[in-house]
């Protein structure tokens, strides 16, 4: 086994000592969105440095501690902050947890960031669900031997995301996010070439996540809140208090739809009997 899995086997051992076996849906909460944690039931919380091999965040807004819970009758574990490859860690170090989560039995994720928009309409904070991806990070999780599904995000999942949000009369759009590796906000330049190719929103995750999530055999399912528009789209200069400010902002609707989707999305998860 190489040393990547045999670090994932040791972060699942943790895991399943702290419970994280009978979750059915994991939820990867961005920037600002942190609150979602106030609707998990009967929640018990672990700070990411309890857990013997899951690495830490140290980004404001990114408290780092699993959360596992219920949402709407679904048992669910919550990261509550993720890292970055733009703090040094690598794309298997982001991407353990995620796959410690499939050897523990779950069958889903649902990752969530903050994001830049690219469309001028789409007026902040608006909540677009990924359709697609761009990896411009330059990083890989994949294995030796591991191909990359052609799209990683589940379009059955997806369409219970597009539903929850119909019942609750939210407005959801669809897009494509380019994942950048950050820490720096994009150019003008950069931002007019996003556009060039068809991206809609723009971020610094989820493009590893989403990778190793479908190669490790979760569906995937992902929500961007465009917390501001892009460098030279945006009238004035981006700033990580903004995202997370908006982030806020949006935090009540956001919470209504994964409130929704998380029990359609387990349904769907169901092992066919
Ligand atoms: N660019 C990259 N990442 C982001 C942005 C942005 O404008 N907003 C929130 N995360």
């Amino acid at each position: 086994m190489s040393a990547t899995l045999e670090r994932v086997e040791r972060l699942a051992d943790s895991l399943r000592a702290h419970g994280v076996e009978g979750a059915r849906v994991a939820l990867v909460l961005g920037s600002g969105l942190g609150a979602f944690v106030e609707r998990v039931a009967g929640s018990t919380s672990i700070p990411y440095d309890a857990i013997d091999g899951l690495p830490g965040s140290a980004v404001p807004g990114h408290a780092g501690r699993l959360v596992l819970g219920e949402v709407g009758g679904v048992r669910v574990v919550v990261q509550q902050g993720r890292v970055h490859l733009y703090e040094g860690w690598s794309a298997h170090e982001v991407t353990r947890a995620i796959r410690a989560f499939a050897r523990c039995g779950l069958r889903a994720v649902v990752l969530t960031n903050a994001a830049g928009g690219l469309r001028r309409a789409w007026t902040p904070p608006t909540l677009m669900r990924i359709t697609d991806h761009v990896n411009l990070q330059g990083r890989t999780p994949l294995l030796p031997g591991e191909g990359a599904a052609a799209n990683p995000y589940d379009e059955a999942l997806g369409r219970a995301l597009d539903d929850a949000a119909h019942a609750r009369r939210l407005r959801l759009e669809h897009g494509v996010y380019a994942g950048v590796l950050g820490p720096s906000y994009e150019t003008p330049a950069e931002i007019r070439w996003l556009s060039s190719f068809g991206a809609d929103a723009v971020g610094m995750s989820t493009v590893c996540e989403a990778q190793a999530a479908r190669a490790a055999g979760l569906r995937v399912a992902a929500v961007s809140c465009i917390t501001n528009l892009a460098a030279g789209i945006a009238p004035g200069p981006l700033s990580h208090e903004e995202v997370m400010e908006v982030g806020r902002q949006a935090s009540q609707r956001f919470c209504e739809l994964l409130e929704e989707a998380l029990p359609r999305i387990a349904g769907l998860c169901e092992p066919v009997t």
